[in-house]
């Protein structure tokens, strides 16, 4: 019998002495002789051994990076160093043309701004081997996790009606032709000759249509693609990006600060050990970026190093008040090193300001909770205080903000006093106001950026090359 296994699990209990066909892409081809293969379903490559003098010239000509091969022979030990075994090819066949001498991709080392430009091809390297393979690892752990906990998956819309976030920030959908400018008697754009007859746009966030589901099945969460039309070109930020966000009846914000934290520790062990392939090619590339750099920019931990640390500290649960003080006493606030100076309670922060926090004064993963009312989204749960909501944001090292979250306001009264503070019409969210009108409840939720995830999980530095195709002002190609 000839079997024809994926290279991953040749690695896995390799079939030594027996016949194997395997298609994969060449890597190099070496001294006539060794081919080194990829079929992406591992890091490992595989070696498959020819004998020049038993091929056409011709068709050992076609063997060269980028093509992809049909080879088939028996799996022996390795006489050489470099691997346990190899196969000992007897039959070869090149399954399709490839322009070896204009193959963008060579067996070197490419910039990641080069790799970028070439995204139709990148997956096919090494690093973003690593990286795809680990993203869909991280996303499968994050179903495992609500699953194992009794939590529903809900797919919320992706064409809405409403902005959740209240920012502003979203891409209108319809079919009307460019140019089209209608309007109404109150010079509004008059949306009624549109597809959905109103004005609709691209999701923020599914956060209240989750907030609907929980008050129905308790515990619910929504995995699913969030546009955001923030002129943000950052590199941690996408237009288009996938957002975790689970929301628990019942569930106060300490609970959910205990959640958040389980389920990033949860995910990351999971990665630690299914990806320890990957998350060790992707923790040698990061040490040698690193040496490239000054030793005050250098990563402060290694990959795994940094990854067992999160895994295994509590995060610290830092109010915002109490950050504001450490912040405006910290030395580049006194030194004026701050972009942004920190001067008194009531600003919102900066990535540096959370990076300073995290990085340099707890030096680990930390919550901030309490924030001022004003600027934060209108759903925030109002505390005694009356002046800072229920929001809680988790902040990473090199990463800033990872995830934010909040426990909701289900007081009807207070939440629509809020809404006319911010100007947001109650008839927009009829709905949503309906849920604290009949079995209102205590409530909390949170979103995770699943980018911010894979970016902190595989020591990358730009979460555009943590998605296979990324969106961003400007830039939407592939
Ligand atoms: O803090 P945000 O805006 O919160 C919400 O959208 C809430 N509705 C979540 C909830 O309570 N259910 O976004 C949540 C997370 C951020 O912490 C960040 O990780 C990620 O989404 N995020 C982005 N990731 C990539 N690119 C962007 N432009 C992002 N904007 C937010
Ligand atoms: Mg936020």
């Amino acid at each position: 019998m000839i079997l024809s296994p994926d290279i991953r699990s040749i690695h896995r209990d390799p079939p030594m002495g027996e016949r194997l066909v395997v298609r994969a892409w060449v890597r190099t081809f070496r001294n006539d002789r060794f081919i080194s293969l990829s079929d992406g379903s591992t890091a490992s490559l595989l070696q498959a051994v020819v004998d020049h003098t038993q091929f056409d010239p011709e068709l050992l000509r076609r063997v060269a990076t980028g093509a992809c091969l049909e080879v088939e022979g028996r799996l022996t030990e390795s006489p050489a160093s470099g691997q346990k075994f190899e196969l000992q090819v007897d039959r070869l066949e090149v399954l399709g043309d490839s322009d070896a001498e204009k193959y963008p991709l060579q067996p070197k080392k490419h910039s990641l701004e080069f790799l970028r430009e070439i995204a139709h091809l990148r997956p096919r390297t090494q690093t973003f081997g690593a990286v795809f393979r680990l993203r869909h690892r991280l996303a499968s752990a994050v179903h495992r996790f609500f699953d194992e906990r009794g939590f529903f998956w809900i797919h919320t819309p992706i064409i809405t009606g409403s902005d959740a976030e209240g920012a502003g920030e979203m891409f209108r959908v319809t079919t009307l032709p460019p140019g089209h400018t209608a309007q109404t008697d109150e010079g509004h754009p008059d949306f009624s000759q549109d597809f959905f007859e109103r004005e609709t746009n691209l999701t923020v966030s599914g956060q209240l249509e989750a907030e609907l589901f929980a008050m129905a099945l308790s515990k619910v969460y929504t995995f699913g693609p969030t546009f955001r039309a923030e002129n943000s070109n950052t590199a941690r930020h996408l237009a288009e990006f996938w957002m975790i966000e689970p929301e628990v009846a019942f569930a106060e914000l300490p609970e959910l600060m205990g959640l958040a934290q389980e389920f990033v520790q949860y995910v990351l062990r999971d990665a630690l050990e299914y990806c320890a392939d990957e998350l060790a090619l992707l923790d040698q590339r990061q040490a040698e970026e690193d040496r490239q750099k000054p030793a005050d920019q250098r990563a402060p931990m290694g990959l795994i190093e940094k990854l067992k640390f999160v895994v295994n500290n509590d995060f610290e649960r830092v109010s915002y008040t109490e950050a504001i003080e450490i912040l405006r006493q910290s030395p580049p606030n006194r030194k004026g090193k701050f972009q942004y100076p920190v001067e008194g309670w009531g600003v919102d922060l900066q990535s540096e300001h959370e990076r300073y926090l995290v990085e340099k004064h707890f030096g680990k993963p930390v919550i901030l909770y309490d924030y001022p009312a004003n600027i934060k989204a209108f759903y925030m749960r109002l505390n005694e205080d009356g002046k800072t909501v229920r929001a809680m944001d988790v902040l990473f090292p090199g990463i800033g903000e990872i995830i934010g979250g909040s426990q909701r306001e289900e007081r009807l009264g207070v939440l629509s006093a809020k809404m006319e503070q911010f100007h947001i019409p109650e008839a927009s969210l009829w709905w949503y106001l309906d849920t604290r009108k009949y079995g209102s409840c205590p409530h909390s939720g949170f979103g995770l950026g699943f980018e911010r995830l894979v970016l902190f999980a595989s020591g990358m530095s730009n979460i555009r090359d943590v998605i296979p195709f990324p969106r961003t002002p400007g830039n939407a190609e592939f």
